[in-house]
């Protein structure tokens, strides 16, 4: 009772915040709407998503909710203010930045991102776990993406302006890790309304890394999973903004399938003109084949691994099947 109570002001808290960042962003003085129009956004989609900017202030935030009766205390627990202990002093966390609320896959604020208008560090804050919000458990966008979603297939992503630069071009069936690792929870969330899932994460190691993850993640539910390749492009906001939305479409329709991509990048760890890295390539890669239970698919993904590295189908099925070969 008391707790309801309590989320019910945060959630109040959270409103009234995103509709001052809001405000802000379109009435005072701020390059925060130009910083967003810079990056291809238009008006509809700037208000579709809610997007604001925090003012170049210590406490104008603060300032705004209190005075509508909110105490600095749930302001600290919703981290929208920090308190710096040695001064005792109180300022908003978010300051200078455009600001990117976080909904719930009902559509209430739950918590925000704030980006720099350049390239200083760190790019984004966020908001920190609280009452009403979990970042494992949420996914960005989903209450948009929900309704959009079509033969059970979603796109991910990782970014905030990854979403909402492709949904502008019309991927409305996205939704974005924000930059975390997927969790298992968040697997299970996709798994409630997709069989199959996009992987469109940047093109940097660190987006490779996370892109295996998600992929053992999901698979594990039983989720199909393919991989967009974005070419030359480093995360699918650049991509789309470079080739537009056939170019996307037509990367969607040709994404790769999870074994093809796992093989491939396994093969960028090995030099397979030397003879022990092809073997041992050829051994790695009968391990990822193992994992598919069709045959039709080992024979073709087989047949892949084969042609790269001439050795025979016949002996990467008998190293795939082991022991069960003689059985075929
Ligand atoms: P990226 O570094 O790939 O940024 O982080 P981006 O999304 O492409 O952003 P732009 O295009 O430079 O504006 C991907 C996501 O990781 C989280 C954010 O959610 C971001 O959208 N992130 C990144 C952070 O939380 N903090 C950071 O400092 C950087
Ligand atoms: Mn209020
Ligand atoms: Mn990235
Ligand atoms: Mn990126
Ligand atoms: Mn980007």
């Amino acid at each position: 009772r008391i707790r309801m109570e309590k989320i019910k002001r945060f959630q109040d808290i959270h409103v009234e915040a995103a509709r001052f960042y809001l405000a802000n962003l379109l009435t005072s003085k701020n390059y925060g709407y130009e910083y967003l129009r810079k990056r291809g956004l238009d008006d509809k989609i700037i208000k579709k998503f809610g997007l604001g900017y925090s003012l170049d202030s210590w406490n104008a935030l603060m300032e705004h909710l209190t005075s509508k009766g909110h105490t600095k205390e749930e302001l600290i627990e919703c981290g929208l203010i920090n308190h710096k202990l040695e001064s005792n002093k109180f300022y908003d966390k978010f300051r200078n930045r455009v600001m990117f609320p976080i909904f719930d896959y009902r559509g209430n604020v739950i918590g925000f991102g704030g980006r720099v208008l350049d390239d200083s560090m760190p790019k984004y804050l966020n908001s920190p776990d609280t009452l009403i919000f979990n970042k494992r458990q949420n996914l960005y966008g989903l209450n948009f993406a929900r309704k959009e979603i079509k033969d059970r297939t979603i796109v991910l992503v990782e970014g905030y302006m990854d979403l909402i630069s492709i949904y502008q071009y019309g991927i409305k069936n996205v939704v974005a890790t924000l930059g975390t690792a997927l969790t298992e929870q968040q697997g299970m969330l996709i798994k409630r309304y997709a069989d199959t899932a996009i992987i469109s994460y940047d093109s940097d190691e660190a987006g490779i890394k996370a892109t295996l993850r998600a992929i053992e993640i999901l698979s594990k539910l039983g989720i199909s999973v393919k991989i967009l390749n974005l070419k030359d492009s480093k995360d699918p906001d650049e991509f789309i903004r470079k080739y537009g939305l056939n170019e996307f479409k037509k990367a969607m329709d040709t994404s790769t399938h999870q074994i093809k991509y796992k093989i491939d990048n396994l093969k960028r760890s090995f030099d397979i003109h030397k003879d022990e890295d092809r073997v041992k390539f050829a051994k790695e890669a009968s391990k990822i084949i193992k994992e598919l239970k069709s045959a039709v698919e080992i024979d073709y993904y087989t047949k892949y691994l084969s042609n790269q590295i001439d050795i025979s189908v016949e002996s990467i099925k008998r190293e795939v099947y082991g022991k069960n070969y003689n059985k075929l």
